[in-house]
């Protein structure tokens, strides 16, 4: 297990997370429950800040807000001195309701629609990451009957393929994501930008992928990058002054993954910052504003799950399964990805563990679990299990499959907690089912 300084052992053998006993605050909230370690998240990100303007200087940290969307988070993250990146009219829409100033906010997304545009643009947003030739038509229009001028960046694709998961790598060639440099279409987009009224292209953007831990990735696409304004400038005679490099820095989910102090994800700023300052010197391009968008490291560890089990049911010489009150409707990453998560049993954290489990959850889908083969103690109904790593599309990408009501999220610090996003009701889930005329 990660004991570090999101988790640690009471001397009651219980889990405690930010001071708070995780039995406790099952009891007192109820199951299943996600928890976040508020201090985790502040240290987090002033390490971000702090080190991204030491090695690089000009530059804004945006925590990537669809690894965890709530008003909470957005209020937290503005004080954190962080920008926020949003995907969606609903990220943008949550985000301003937390008088989340909107000039630090960056819209991205491989298919915007027009009312996600014009939202974004009547709300003064900082920058819009156009990534399709028809976008930045549409949005050039958009602006132009309302007498303004947008900040845009360009989504590209620079060609690295990151050693990550199939579904979360967005820079091989045949991604969906951005304009590519190996066919030519980087280069019409920004013709195309350059000559779009309504619109000021201030550089491009690249994310790589999600859960990646190689630096030299992030290192190769910094360099990929300033090659490519390079010719920009050779070529077109215009020098871009922004540069957004996106997010993507691993985190820990099993002891597969590295594990680091919270100043040890410093190590990918430093990595992207000093590259990025060596190649613009190299280069002799004048020194772009840098934009990264960490999402899943700023949240991920800094929350957990927490379930009770249920029904234990060991299939002889076979598999051992226990159940739990939640599943994929609260965290769908492993039947999607096949996601691999440590689980531990919070209420015994000093018993010993002896058998593997398979954590399965409740939905009527046999691909339905959580967690495969954890090496747990002896698991009984009632127990109080504690998935780790679970801050960062979780909650997000929950859902109310099998009409399961979406659990809480909750914040805690010195042992004291209060929602980020309350419990749905079965009344919440059937609020917007009709009276159809039709039946
Ligand atoms: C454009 C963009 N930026 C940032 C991120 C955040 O990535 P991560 O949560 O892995 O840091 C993503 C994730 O998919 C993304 O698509």
């Amino acid at each position: 297990m990660n004991t570090r300084e999101t988790l640690k052992i009471g001397a009651n053998g219980h889990l405690m997370i930010g001071g708070a006993d995780c039995t406790e605050l099952a009891a007192k909230y109820g199951t299943p429950l996600y928890v976040y370690d508020k201090k985790y998240i502040e240290d987090i990100s002033a390490i971000y800040v702090k080190t991204l303007k030491e090695v690089y200087g000009e530059g804004r940290i945006l925590y990537a807000s669809k690894a965890f969307s709530c008003k909470g988070i957005y209020k937290l993250a503005e004080k954190c001195d962080l920008g926020a990146d949003v995907v969606s009219g609903g990220e943008l829409y949550t985000a301003l309701s937390a008088q989340f100033p909107a000039d630090r906010l960056v819209l991205h997304g491989n298919n915007k629609l027009d009312r996600e545009l014009t939202y974004a643009v009547e709300s003064d947003i900082g920058f819009i990451v156009c990534d399709a030739f028809d976008e930045i038509v549409r949005l050039g229009e958009i602006c132009k009957s309302r007498n303004k001028v947008q900040n845009i960046l360009l989504r590209v694709n620079p060609g690295v393929e990151a050693h990550t998961h199939h579904f979360v790598q967005t820079a091989t060639p045949d991604s969906k994501f951005g304009f590519s440099f190996m066919n030519g279409d980087a280069m019409k987009a920004i013709r195309l930008a350059l000559q779009t009224e309504g619109v000021n292209l201030r550089g491009l953007h690249c994310h790589i992928g999600s859960q990646i831990f190689e630096k030299e990735s992030f290192s190769l696409a910094v360099r990929k990058m300033t090659d490519f304004y390079l010719r920009v400038k050779t070529e077109l005679g215009y020098e871009f002054d922004t540069i957004n490099l996106g997010g993507g820095f691993g985190i820990y989910y099993t002891d597969e993954d590295r594990k680091l102090s919270v100043e040890g994800y410093a190590e990918y700023i430093r990595a992207v910052g000093e590259t990025l300052k060596s190649c613009v010197k190299e280069k002799n391009l004048k020194k772009p504003f840098l934009f990264l968008e960490p999402g899943r490291s700023i949240v991920g560890e800094a929350g957990i799950t927490l379930y009770t089990a249920g029904s234990v049911k060991k299939i002889e010489g076979i598999k051992n399964y226990v159940a739990i009150d939640g599943g994929m409707f609260d965290n769908p990453r492993h039947a999607l990805y096949g996601s691999k998560y440590t689980v531990v049993v919070a209420n015994r954290m000093n018993d010993k563990p002896c058998e593997k489990y398979s954590v399965a959850g409740k939905c009527c889908e046999s691909g339905d679990i959580i967690a495969e083969d954890c090496f747990l103690p002896e698991v009984h109904r009632g127990d109080i299990l504690a998935v780790l790593s679970t801050g960062a599309y979780n909650y997000s990408m929950a859902s109310n499959y099998n009409r399961n009501p979406v659990p809480p999220a909750i914040l805690v610090e010195n042992g004291k907690s209060d929602y980020l996003v309350k419990p749905q009701s079965y009344e919440d889930i059937v609020r917007n089912d009709a009276d159809c005329k039709l039946i």
